[in-house]
């Protein structure tokens, strides 16, 4: 059987990193507020030298050096973001350009706060169908280009990163049971009032910037979370049990917490870096995988739980044996 293994991790952040009381002093919220409602206290935020491309580029450049490889190998690069460098081409050919692995498949993914989750989606079934061989899958955004700043309900709760994994096909003897093993992707058109950019090149010509009716976002995000964390676990027959690390999507640290409560799952399982890193949307996986792989928490041989949920609404999961 061909199967995608992950053999190596990346993540960057932006160099300037902004604390609530910083916010508190620009907008009506506070430090309290914050911490209390979301489990935020920092994000990074990028400097116009500092793009959803070059993030990328450094994100991948770790991964690649974790695993050890040569970028000229890279023949599929799948980068998901809601924040591209420019409207075409693909954030992901400047990514392939600046590693100098250009003649592979590059292309970009978008679906916002699960965007990593397609992109290892899709970069699995190409690999695992024989397109490629070694892939990078980034999730990478600069999110405050897209904040109304103004908007306290929206501005605390993002910020700016980028997170790669390196994916290689491998063929596995039976029995054998490394890599991704089950991903189960979802989206559902009818919300896009709850949480969208209100602009776009085909409507007002405008970048937009980011709504969202938080309250409502939330409730959906638990339900959906947790049916589709038991849908990939049914089709891998396993349970919660089996689980050693559960890489949720970090935008509240309550969405966690909730989500963890109705899987029964203990919360020191949980990877949680949403009070460091705030929602960095389609980084937010990739940066949390990154932060547990090189403290020593995630190792070879476990059981890993991805997960996110988000604007479209799309959501997903996937269950990865490292
Ligand atoms: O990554 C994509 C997925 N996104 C999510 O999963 C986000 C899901 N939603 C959430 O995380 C939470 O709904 C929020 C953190 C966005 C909001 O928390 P909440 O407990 O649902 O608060 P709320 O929106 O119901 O607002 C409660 C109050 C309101 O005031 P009133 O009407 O009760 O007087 C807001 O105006 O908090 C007010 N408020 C704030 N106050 C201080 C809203 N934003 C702020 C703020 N500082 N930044």
């Amino acid at each position: 059987m061909r199967r995608s293994v992950l053999i190596g991790t990346g993540s960057a952040l932006p160099k300037r990193a902004v604390g609530n009381e910083e916010l508190a002093r620009q907008v009506d919220t506070s430090d309290e507020w914050i911490v209390e409602r979301t489990g935020i206290r920092n994000r990074y935020i990028a400097a116009q030298d500092e793009t959803t491309a070059s993030l990328a580029t450094d994100a991948a450049k770790k991964a690649i050096e974790a695993a050890g490889i040569d970028a000229t190998s890279i023949d599929l690069i799948v980068l998901a973001t809601a924040t591209p460098n420019q409207t075409f081409p693909a954030t992901a050919t400047i990514v392939q350009d600046a590693l100098g692995c250009n003649g592979g498949v590059a292309f970009d993914v978008a679906a916002v706060c699960s965007g990593f989750l397609y992109a290892l989606g899709v970069a699995d079934s190409m690999l695992r169908s024989g397109m490629a061989s070694r892939a990078l899958v980034i999730g990478s955004e600069t999110f405050s280009r897209i904040l109304d700043w103004e908007d306290r309900a929206t501005c605390v709760l993002f910020g700016d990163g980028a997170g790669a994994v390196v994916l290689e096909a491998h063929e596995q003897a039976d029995g054998e049971e490394r890599g991704v093993l089950v991903t189960r992707l979802h989206a559902d058109g009818a919300h896009n009032e709850l949480l969208h950019v209100d602009g776009g090149p085909s409507t007002t010509g405008t970048v937009g910037k980011v709504r969202m009716k938080g309250r409502e976002v939330f409730r959906h995000a638990v339900v959906n979370l947790s049916d589709v964390l038991n849908e990939v676990l049914d089709e891998a027959g396993l349970t919660t049990e089996d689980i050693d690390w559960l890489v949720p999507h970090q935008a509240n640290a309550r969405i966690l917490e909730a989500t963890g409560r109705k899987l029964n799952l203990p919360a020191e399982k949980v990877v949680i870096t949403v009070d460091q890193h705030a929602n960095t949307s389609a980084a937010s996986v990739p940066l949390a995988l990154d932060a547990a792989v090189r403290d020593g928490r995630i190792r070879e041989g476990d059981l890993v739980m991805l997960e996110a949920m988000g604007g479209g609404f799309a959501w997903g999961a996937s269950l990865v044996r490292m």
